[in-house]
């Protein structure tokens, strides 16, 4: 087994939980961080015993890194990418892959003509709780697929997170930092969509930090706070998503799955592990079922991990780029619907990724 050396861009909140599994994953090793502010990536390196740390050019050239990891925040998601692409090396990306198409189409191309791989977060997708789901799926036990629910509504990440304004500028915002979640599981669980509508809302036109470090500092909210979107699934079924930052509280959370002979439970995406339930009319209630198939523990990371393994079998991955973007596309196309106050027909399309598989997790 040819371990991946990885380079880490952006040491802040997340990646802890990346430096922390990749020490489960014998794949996985992580050579070198940076981040803007020096003394974070130095603070992580210490924690996580990571042989170097050092400015984020040198980095990039540095021969010895196979894959760049970039953890940083969505705006500078492309360009660093983009430089890690050229650079020769592969590249695994927080969510959303970038802030536009455009620049997502960009990242994809230049990694088939540089033969590299794109990977992206989320992964939760191949966590025991969706797995469960996705085996459930592909075995008939729900029958063809009729239409699914997505609910995420909360009031926003600044009562926790220490440096949130930028969940509140492009890139953020309720659907493009938590749709991923809930659009992946989708996607895996029933594939691509093909059209989409929506309507998009701003309830605050500021925010008032409540974490600690930025106690009381003022955000200008710059993007929709409410998104509703309405997916045609290419396989006929018929999705509806909210994700909004402005609900206080909310009984309608999760997903559900519908099918011709019966419903489905699905855990909460941006989760490896929760109930998995099933209703079929001939039990008459809501059957638990036993969660396999996928890791249960917070296992951030796997996806790259995943990748790793790809690259040794030249076999696809199954967080990858196409599907990233697929998702990315779905999220502007709700977006634009309700700016242009029409369904908007997708051009991008994906597979969905093989179910997991027992070697890819500790
Ligand atoms: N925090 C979470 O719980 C969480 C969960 C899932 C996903 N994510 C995603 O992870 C990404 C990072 O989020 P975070 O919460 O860790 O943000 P953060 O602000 O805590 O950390 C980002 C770090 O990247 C550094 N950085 C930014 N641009 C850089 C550049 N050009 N070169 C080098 N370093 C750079 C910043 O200095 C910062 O330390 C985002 O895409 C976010 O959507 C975060």
């Amino acid at each position: 087994m040819k371990k991946a050396r990885i380079g880490v861009i952006g040491c802040g909140n997340i990646s802890d939980i990346y430096l922390k599994n990749s020490l489960n994953h014998e794949i996985l090793e992580v050579s070198a961080c940076s981040d803007l502010i020096r003394e974070r990536a130095e603070e992580k390196s210490q924690k996580y015993s990571i042989p170097r740390t050092c400015q984020t050019e040198e980095l990039l050239n540095d021969p010895d890194i196979d894959i760049v990891l970039n953890l940083t925040t969505p705006p500078y998601h492309a360009e660093i990418c983009l430089s890690a692409l050229n650079a020769g090396k592969h590249v695994y990306v927080e969510k959303p892959l970038a802030l536009s198409r455009k620049d997502g189409q960009k990242i994809l191309q230049t990694a088939r003509e540089n033969g590299l791989l794109v990977g992206s977060a989320p992964d939760t997708f191949m966590g025991a709780g969706i797995q469960t789901c996705r085996r459930l799926i592909d075995e008939g036990r729900i029958g063809d697929l009729v239409g699914a629910n997505a609910f995420m509504m909360g009031h926003g990440h600044e009562n926790w997170h220490p440096d949130p304004a930028f969940y509140y500028q492009p890139g953020g915002g309720p659907m493009f930092d938590m749709g991923p979640y809930y659009l992946t599981a989708l996607v895996s669980l029933m594939g691509p969509v093909k059209r989409v509508t929506g309507s998009t809302g701003m309830a605050f036109k500021e925010r008032t930090i409540t974490s600690q470090a930025r106690f009381g500092e003022k955000i200008k909210v710059k993007v929709p706070t409410h998104v509703t979107g309405l997916l045609d699934f290419e396989n006929g079924a018929i999705g509806c998503i909210i994700t909004s930052f402005d609900v206080w509280k909310s009984h309608q959370t999760g997903i559900e799955i519908y099918g011709t002979l019966g419903s489905l439970e699905v855990p909460d995406p941006n989760a490896f592990k929760g109930p998995v339930k099933i209703f079929r009319p001939e039990a008459g209630q809501w059957e638990v079922i036993p969660l396999k198939g996928g890791p249960t523990g917070n296992a951030r990371g796997i996806g790259l991990a995943d990748m790793a393994h790809a690259l040794n079998a030249q076999r696809a991955h199954r967080a990858n780029g196409e599907m990233a973007f697929h998702v990315l596309d779905i999220m502007h196309g709700i977006h634009e619907a309700s700016v242009d106050g029409k369904h908007i027909q997708l051009k991008s399309r994906c597979k969905r990724p093989e179910p997991s598989a027992r070697n890819i997790y500790p």
